[in-house]
């Protein structure tokens, strides 16, 4: 009887702290278009699998009256659960409760369920809905964020890291999600930024919405700080089980096998590039056209779009594919799209993913906003990133591989380990017309007619250099290939490396051009 009793108590105490902030809170929460913190676990893990610690932690706050304050889990809820059968660990914050600010027992709940995922090398997934660092409890905030950047980091490619922003995430808080490997933002409902409105107001007297500042368009779009955009918290989970079904849940993990399906007849793959070399098309469809069941999960699809990587399965297996997109300024390298690629090419190799790149573009980007944006640095991400990748690395040049740009992407000379090209490849130093003005510069002025005489000298370069003979002859490229190889030739270039070994040499780590 006794026992019944106290388990009696047990429920009516969990049913108290388990409304957080409170009915009135609660409300404010949801017409503010927001799910609750809990009702945004269950929602995504599998169901009946969700369980929780720390319910009863309490904080100990004495300044600002807090002492008077009771914070139900003090403002974060954690726990371990399951997505597809497989555990994961979860925390989210409890904007119902202090605005789920951030104080020093909130920040040890999250740093323990940060050290479980990390000790039984499974993903940790994050959700972040708080007005930053609990400003009554001064420095032991400051120390919960700092405790919380460190283990994000120590996780960084152990992992996988998965950040959700599901409402404000203000100050420092910003840095953790930053740190992960993937940021997930819903319209009008995430928030972003180290300085807000209010602080931006006084010191620089200039007025900004917080949309405008940091909203979810102004991450996905200009920042490049979220990788996936969604229109509601629902197809947001949607994307989050999506990727998971992608990527592996540690770095001695595979990603989960799926059945190996043919690309849909509608990807007619050499119906796609244009003959005419200046005319664009979009690269995606070539992914399609190789990929199983022409699947292709983009990755920080709306940001630096002339880069576009993502997820796709060869013979069930995924692969990260790396590409410039014709269709957005011609595919050229610049500062954005060079940091794209190499975060996405780091993430690859320390998950043990093979990567496909493909292979179509101008250059570099010319330009003194370029320059002074720090193209040289940026672009030496993607020389290091491809250099350092030991995982599988697969590159067909379909068209144009000129310059730097062909280097960058994926050569034989950063380690590929197949290097392909389609009979349309163009890998030349630079374009027939800006080589053939420079080579045949005098030639051109001096001719009777040199209109005409440039022409013929941009048809000799052509002849000359525009095809993938050249590369062919000294090695550089491994076979001229049919589009319609493409997919085959990947396949077994992926089979033959899948026991792929080789090493970097010994050193406590490079120093990247971060
Ligand atoms: C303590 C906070 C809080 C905070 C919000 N609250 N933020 N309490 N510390 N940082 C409390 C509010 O007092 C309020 O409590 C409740 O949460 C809900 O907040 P509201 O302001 O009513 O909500 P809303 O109008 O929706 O505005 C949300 C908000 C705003 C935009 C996030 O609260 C805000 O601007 N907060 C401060 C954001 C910020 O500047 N954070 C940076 C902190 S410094 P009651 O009791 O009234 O319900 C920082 C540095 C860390 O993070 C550096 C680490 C390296």
């Amino acid at each position: 009887m006794a026992l019944k009793k106290k388990i009696q108590e047990l429920k009516k105490k969990r049913e108290l702290v388990q409304m957080g902030g409170g009915e009135k809170a609660i409300e404010k929460q949801i017409a503010l278009g927001k799910l609750t913190a809990r009702e945004r676990i269950l929602k995504l893990l599998d169901e009946n699998s969700f369980q929780e610690y720390d319910l009863f932690v309490e904080h100990e706050a004495r300044d600002f009256d807090m002492h008077k304050k009771i914070l139900h889990g003090d403002g974060v809820i954690i726990g371990t659960g399951s997505v597809y059968g497989k555990s994961v660990c979860i925390f989210a914050q409890d904007f119902t409760v202090a605005g789920g600010s951030l104080g020093l027992m909130h920040s040890r709940k999250i740093i323990k369920i940060m050290d479980h995922a990390l000790k039984m090398r499974v993903p940790l997934i994050g959700i972040n809905d708080s007005g930053g660092a609990r400003i009554q409890e001064g420095v032991n905030s400051l120390a919960g964020y700092g405790e919380i950047f460190f283990r994000n980091t120590l996780s960084s490619g152990v992992i996988p890291q998965i950040s959700v922003i599901l409402g404000p995430c203000a100050g420092g808080a910003v840095y953790s999600p930053a740190l992960t490997d993937f940021v997930f933002v819903v319209n009008n409902i995430s928030k972003m930024f180290i300085t807000g409105p209010e602080v931006i107001k006084t010191v620089l007297g200039e007025e900004i919405s917080m949309e405008d500042l940091g909203g979810a368009r102004v991450h996905s779009e200009i920042t490049g700080n979220a990788h996936f955009y969604a229109e509601s918290e629902n197809e947001c989970f949607e994307q989050i089980k999506k990727l998971m079904t992608f990527i592996p849940w540690s770095n001695r993990d595979k990603p989960i096998k799926q059945e190996s399906r043919l690309p849909l007849p509608e990807y007619d793959i050499e119906n796609i590039v244009p003959d005419d070399p200046r005319q664009p098309y979009d690269i995606r469809d070539v992914v399609r056209s190789v990929a199983d069941g022409s699947e292709f999960f983009e990755v920080q699809e709306s940001w630096a779009k002339n880069m576009v990587i993502g997820f796709a399965r060869m013979n069930g297996e995924t692969c990260g594919f790396i590409c410039n997109q014709p269709l957005v300024l011609a595919g050229v390298l610049d500062v954005d799209s060079s940091d794209k690629a190499s975060r996405f090419i780091r993430y690859c190799d320390a998950f043990n993913i093979p990567i496909i790149t493909l292979v179509d573009l101008p250059g570099y980007l010319p330009g003194v906003d370029q320059e002074h944006a720090g193209v040289i640095r940026h672009g030496a991400k993607m020389l290091y990133a491809y250099s350092e990748a030991t995982i599988p690395k697969m590159t067909v040049i379909l068209r144009k591989a000129y310059g730097g740009g062909y280097i960058a992407m994926g050569s034989r000379h950063l380690r590929a380990d197949f290097v392909f090209a389609w009979p349309t490849a163009e890998i030349a130093v630079m374009g027939p017309e800006g080589a053939a003005n420079i080579i045949f510069r005098k030639e051109i002025m001096n001719a009777e007619n040199p209109e005409k005489m440039r022409k013929e000298k941009v048809e000799e370069y052509k002849q000359k250099f525009a095809n993938p003979y050249v590369a062919a002859a000294r090695g550089y490229i491994d076979s001229v290939i049919e589009p319609s190889e493409t997919r085959n030739i990947l396949l077994h270039a992926i089979e033959v490396a899948k026991q792929k070994s080789v090493s970097l040499p010994v050193k406590k780590h490079g120093v990247p051009p971060f």
